[in-house]
């Protein structure tokens, strides 16, 4: 348990979702795929997909705007923007940078932080931290993807589970033991680098006309690897941060897990002995939108009154890297 009384609390959170739906059916036009296959398998219905000469900093600034909003905080008074993203609007600079513009938040500093699908958790430890250690009062915190740009849209293994989305929460300084985010713990094993990446267009090999031909641009992944270590190191991380916030299992009010797989979540929600009443599903809708998946079902578990006041909530994620973590956070 930290010792410190100043906490990070959240102040607002906001999300955004392209208009343009793509449903199972559609895809059936695409691969050799069923919606009963997709829906059994995945619990995916549907997903977005941003439209054409839209970046990432787009939907990350309509999340961003409705978070400040809620939080009735200032883009003036934002000291840091942090954002978990793996598809940022050019390979550098940071789409952070490019959201700090258009949101004319003058007095913060900006940067991405590339953790995949563990972005916004990894992003919301940083700001925490920076938080908690009187560096910053205000921080803007967003997970947003785009990862429609990196599917291969001839591999029926990867494109049906992926979709567009973003989410952000402002978080803010309080002097107050008692609430806040109580525990964030994060991990990463880089000998799963090849299980779930994107061959090209790195340092190693860089964009040629022969890795675009080769599809080398798009991603690449074993997913009943990645599944198996998924549900293990989420339940161990999740119990690590609960320990770390000395809360009992039975005191959660709601677990919002990343959205990848219905059962990925209900395999999860059974080792934590967690009943699925109490655990956010929404990739029915939106399927798996990496670092966004996180802050946008956190945005919708708040619109739809799951969380009130001094409710505990368990956040947690887990992607490419492998890169995982779990945060416990009392409203
Ligand atoms: O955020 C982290 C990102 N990634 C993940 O979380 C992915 C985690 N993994 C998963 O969600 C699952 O492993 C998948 C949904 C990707 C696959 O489900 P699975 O139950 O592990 O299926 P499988 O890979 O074992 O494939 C079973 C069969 C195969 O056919 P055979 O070899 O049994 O004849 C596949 O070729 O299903 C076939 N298949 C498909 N059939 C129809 C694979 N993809 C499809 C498809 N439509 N889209």
């Amino acid at each position: 348990m930290r010792q410190s009384h100043h906490r990070s609390v959240v102040l607002g959170t906001g999300s955004e979702l392209p208009a343009r739906v793509v449903t199972n059916a559609a895809l059936e036009e695409l691969v050799d795929t069923s919606d009963e296959w997709i829906t059994t398998r995945t619990g995916i219905k549907e997903r977005r997909v941003l439209e054409e000469g839209k970046g990432n900093a787009d939907m990350a600034h309509r999340a961003a705007v409705r978070a400040l909003h809620d939080a009735g905080v200032d883009p003036k008074d934002l000291d840091a923007i942090i954002m978990g993203t793996v598809t940022a609007d050019y390979p550098f600079p940071s789409s952070a940078c490019v959201l700090e513009d258009m949101l004319g938040a003058r007095k913060a500093f900006s940067f991405d932080v590339n953790a995949a699908c563990s972005g916004f958790l990894n992003a919301l430890a940083v700001a925490d931290s920076m938080i908690r250690t009187g560096m910053i009062r205000h921080a803007l915190v967003v997970g947003s993807d785009a990862l429609s740009r990196l599917l291969n849209w001839k591999d029926r293994t990867t494109c049906i589970l992926f979709g567009d989305g973003a989410g952000a929460a402002v978080l803010g300084s309080v002097n107050d033991g008692h609430r806040g985010v109580l525990s964030a713990k994060l991990r990463t094993d880089g000998s799963y680098v090849k299980t779930l990446y994107v061959p090209a267009g790195g340092s190693l090999k860089p964009a040629s006309a022969e890795t675009v031909k080769k599809n080398e641009h798009t991603i690449t992944m074993n997913g009943k690897e990645v599944f198996k270590v998924a549900v293990r190191s989420m339940e161990e991380i999740s119990r690590e941060a609960l320990d770390e916030a000395d809360i009992d299992v039975e005191q959660v009010s709601l677990v919002i897990p990343h959205q990848a797989n219905l059962r990925i979540i209900t395999a999860l929600a059974e080792r934590l002995k967690i009943p699925m009443s109490k655990v956010m599903v929404n990739l029915d809708r939106y399927g798996n939108t990496s670092a966004a998946s996180v802050p946008i079902a956190l945005d919708e578990a708040r619109r739809e009154g799951r969380i009130r006041h001094g409710d505990i909530v368990l956040l947690n994620a887990f992607g490419a890297g492998f890169a995982w973590g779990a945060a416990v956070v009392k409203f």
